[in-house]
Parts: structure tokens; sequence; C-alpha cells
């Protein structure tokens, strides 16, 4: 059986100072959370304080990006090695980088495999925007971005690897997906492709989780579904009644 996960991206909110106010409020509560495996992905400069917070405890702390060379001329970047002295965990692909910052599936691939290497969990994020979505594109756009994001993978890792089905339209819109229309894809398009790459049982031991728009009281909507393995949650993880909540109806 697959361990629910639920994670927090922070994405570009918080100061060093406020994640320490974020962390107090929240880890006590949901550290008493057993049975959940929980995420918090603060922005960078957060990283060393919380980890350092949550070191007692058995939250998980993950970075919202990162590079794939381990170092060398890259301005701005932050490498795999530098990620793992605070990190278990790695978003990879989220939408808005795709969007905003020319993430690729290839890139998208080479990051994966960095991660892997390194021992860090890659949480690896597909997802259809609106027009996609509306076409019905939906099943061809998110298998193309596994089968890239992941090509060349060894099935042996596929347990290490978290997926995020994360429709761009439902992200930060306040109009999440069904939890019927986020099983169908779980189930029937990435499952399968994963069981494509991966075989049956690499399939079966991968955590799928659902993202967008996803909040307190929506959340049970989608852990009622057994392809649906967890969340990652933007908005809602920056309330810690909402987050704490969240991770609570993910237990199974
Ligand atoms: P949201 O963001 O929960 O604010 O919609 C989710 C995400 O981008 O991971």
């Amino acid at each position: 059986m697959r361990t629910p996960l639920v994670a927090g991206n922070w994405k570009m909110n918080k100061t060093v100072a406020e994640a320490r106010d974020l962390v107090t409020t929240m880890s006590p509560r949901l550290n008493e959370i057993a049975g959940v495996e929980k995420v918090l992905c603060p922005p960078y400069l957060a990283l060393m304080a919380v980890a350092s917070m949550l070191a007692d405890t058995d939250l998980g702390l993950g970075a919202q990006d990162m590079h794939w060379e381990e170092k060398g001329a890259f301005t701005g970047e932050v490498a795999p090695n530098m990620v793992k002295e605070f990190c278990r965990y790695v978003i990879i692909g989220h939408s808005e980088r795709r969007a905003y910052f020319g993430e690729t599936d290839e890139t998208v691939n080479r990051k994966v495999a960095a991660a892997l290497k390194y021992g860090l969990t890659p949480i690896v994020c597909v997802g259809e925007t609106l027009d996609q979505y509306e076409s019905g594109l939906t099943a061809e756009v998110v298998r193309r971005q596994i089968n890239g994001g992941l090509a060349g993978i060894d099935s042996a890792n596929a347990p290490k690897i978290v997926v995020a089905y994360e429709p761009v339209w439902a992200i930060g819109t306040g109009k999440a997906s069904s939890g019927e229309n986020a099983n169908t894809v779980h189930q029937k398009v990435l499952r399968r492709a994963l069981s494509e790459l991966f075989g049956a049982d690499g399939a079966d031991a991968i955590r799928i989780l659902y993202g967008g728009s996803v909040t307190a009281s929506n959340a049970a909507e989608f852990f009622a579904y057994p392809d649906i393995d967890g969340a990652l949650v933007g908005g809602a993880s920056l309330k810690p009644d909402e987050f704490v909540a969240i991770t609570k109806a993910a237990l199974r």
C-alpha cells in the first residue's frame, strides 16, 4: 500500500523570519499526524533555517526546483548536492517553471535523473493548460510529459519517484478539478503510462498526487479515490489550519 504524501509548495512566499513563524505554528500539529508523509517546500533561502527546525520531527523538507549540474558557471542556479544538504525532496517541472522559466520535458528529465542520483525524491509535476483541457488533449499532454520527463530512468528507481498531476487551469484559480476527473487521469492515463515505463509493480509503487486549488473543504473528495495518493498544495499550505486539515484528510 502506498503511504499518502502531502506536500506544501510555498512558491515565492515567506522571508526566513516569516518561514520560521509559519513552521513554529504548523510543525507540532503536522508532526502528530502519523501515517502521512508530510513535506514542506519553502523558498531556497529559508531551507537552512527550516531544516534545523524540522530536525526532530518526521516532517520532510523539499526544494521547489534545482539545476541538474553539480557545479559550474550557472549564475543564480542551485545544484542537487546543495539541495541534498538540507532536503530529501525536490519539486521538478512545476507548471509555473514550465510557463515562465523555459522548463521543458527535456530539462525535467535531466533534473529527475540528477535528483535520483543524489538520493532526492523528485516530485515531478505534469498537467494540461485550459486550452488543452477544453480541446480534449489532457491524456495526450500528460502522457507526453511523463514519457519525456521520465525517459531513461531505471525501473529500480520507480518507487523513489512521486508524480503530481496539476491541471494548470486549477492552480491558484480556486477552481479545483473534480475528484472523479483527477482520479480518471491518475488511473487511466498516468498509472498506465508509468506502467509502460516501469512495469506494473513499478507503477504501483509510485505516489500520484493531485494539485490545484486543494483546500480543507475539498481535500477529502480527492483522497477518497484509491489512485489519488496525496496532494501538492500551494496557497492553502501557507495557512496552518488549512494545511493541517488537508494532511489529516489524507490519512487512509
Ligand atoms: P494551489 O497551487 O494549491 O495554490 O492551486 C498548487 C501548486 O501550484 O502546486
